[in-house]
């Protein structure tokens, strides 16, 4: 048995820890910079394992959290597909005690830095409202014998860890087969396009965040915010209709001069660079610093984007906060965002500014599966089932790549299937600032569902647009 000692440093700037004396390392792996699995290696470039521990709370979770660099877990969770086979048992405490090595798979965490997601008072009476419409709609459904159910072995095929999700896919299936509503909604292996109530009832109703993301992301919400809009700026609209159209708008131009630019990049190259306040994963290949940058603040005080994110999101939209993000990836292995996914926290926008030119082929590209944010996800509080297979994306959707020069970049629903580019000979720094309707991610902490909203590894802003 191994018996060694994991020195957990208790500064929120030191990324490493120390094992009998020798520097080893801890990291989130296989979800963002904030999230994925807790995993250590026990010596320098040494092999990474899971890491079991037992009870795994947020208490413990926010042990990891600060290993890595953020001040608190907004989750604790079994662990994700696709980790190491091996991991090591510890006793979390001031320092970890690792026990032994251990076959089985390790624990998850989501983390955040201090003052995220508090942003507006944190809104029970939004979740009572949603109960009560819950019922009254409940009560008025058309009833009838419901289309053959999509939740086949067939369907599984589209995701990337289908045999994790095999189980809970018979569960759904024998629970719709209880089901006596109609619905003509179209359904596809990954969800409902454009759900309305009935389909809600019948595709969605056994996910605990659907109701949340129902209500919160409803076509008459969006519709109402739409009614409401300026229409007399003709950039506002032209993002908004892109927006809405595909799930995302692609900017020429921020409308940042040149020598704004240049302080741009340099500001930004300096905070993927500092010590403090950035979180790194994939062996340091991926760099996320949340720190201050003020050469973005007119792009982010830009009123025509403000318009046509009030449109998208709602009447209120918060500006969550920014990040730096710095990709210097080479192949697939390497990058946690690589396979195709959906950000499981329903309609949001991200917004990416170029501070560089950004190659279509070599630069790193985001890729955008275009018309997916239409779609109402079977599952979003699974990790498992947010993860799409390459030929199904292709095959099933056009594909939108993103990319062009710098001062330009684009604006997305992180709801839409999307993937990061891990090959490329040019590395990727780019500006990404997050927008949710006001009462979204207050919301979800209010009810405790888990939903990874905001992100933790932003530069906190918490300003109403
Ligand atoms: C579905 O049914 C509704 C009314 O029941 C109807 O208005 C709508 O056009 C139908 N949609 C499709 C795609 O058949
Ligand atoms: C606002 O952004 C748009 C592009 O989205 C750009 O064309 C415009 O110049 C910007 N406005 C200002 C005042 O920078
Ligand atoms: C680091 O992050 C914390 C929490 O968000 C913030 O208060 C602090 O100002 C940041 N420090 C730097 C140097 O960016």
């Amino acid at each position: 048995m191994l018996l060694l000692w994991l020195w957990v440093v208790k500064s929120a700037s030191e990324t490493t820890a120390c094992i009998g004396g020798i520097i080893a390392g801890v990291q989130l792996a296989g979800c963002n910079t904030d999230c994925g699995r807790v995993e250590v290696r026990l010596e320098e470039g040494g092999e990474w394992y899971g890491v079991v521990a037992e009870p795994w709370t947020i208490r413990e979770a926010t042990m990891a959290c600060r290993a890595v660099g953020f001040d608190e877990a907004s989750s604790a969770s079994a662990g994700m597909p696709g980790g190491p086979r091996r991991s090591v048992r510890v006793e979390m405490g001031p320092e970890w005690r690792v026990l032994e090595v251990v076959e089985a798979a390790g624990v998850s965490a989501a983390c955040r830095s201090s003052g995220q997601g508090l942003a507006s008072s944190s809104d029970d009476s939004v979740a009572n409202e949603w109960k009560e419409r819950r019922e009254r709609r409940a009560a008025q459904l058309p009833r009838g014998v419901p289309p053959p159910s999509p939740f086949t072995s067939e369907a599984l095929e589209a995701y990337v860890f289908a045999d994790e999700l095999r189980r809970l896919w018979e569960r759904m299936d024998l629970a719709y087969r209880e089901k006596s509503v109609f619905s003509n909604a179209s359904v596809s292996a990954l969800g409902v396009l454009d759900a309305d109530d009935a389909a809600f009832e019948l595709y969605l109703s056994e996910n605990p965040h659907s109701d949340f993301l129902y209500e919160t992301d409803r076509r008459e919400v969006r519709a109402a915010a739409a009614a409401a809009a300026d229409d007399d700026d003709p950039v506002a609209g032209g993002i908004f209709e892109a927006l809405d159209r595909d799930g995302i708008a692609m900017i020429k131009d921020f409308g940042l001069t040149s020598a704004q630019l240049d302080v741009l990049e340099a500001q930004a190259r300096e905070a993927v660079g500092a010590s403090v306040n950035v979180s790194v994963a994939s062996d340091g290949k991926v760099a996320t610093a949340r720190r201050e940058v003020p050469g973005i603040e007119p792009v982010l005080k830009n009123v025509s984007i403000a318009r046509a994110l009030r449109r998208y999101l709602g009447a209120d939209v918060l500006l969550d906060g920014y990040k730096v993000t710095h990709l210097r990836t080479s192949g697939p292995g390497d990058y946690i965002a690589a396979l195709w996914h959906h950000d499981r926290v329903g309609r949001r926008i991200k917004m990416f500014v170029y501070v560089h030119d950004v190659d279509c082929d070599e630069g790193h590209p985001t890729l955008v599966a275009k018309g997916t944010h239409r779609l109402s996800y079977f599952r979003t509080d699974s990790f498992a089932a947010s993860r799409f297979r390459d030929d199904y994306v292709t095959s099933t959707y056009p594909i939108h790549r993103a990319c062009g020069p710098r001062g330009g970049g684009f604006i997305f629903d992180t709801h839409a299937v999307h993937k990061g580019t891990p090959e490329g000979r040019f590395d990727r720094l780019t500006l990404i600032a997050e927008f949710h309707a006001v009462h979204k991610c207050p919301a979800a902490r209010a009810l405790n569902l888990g939903i990874p909203c905001p992100s933790g590894d932003q530069f906190p802003l918490n300003h109403r647009l």
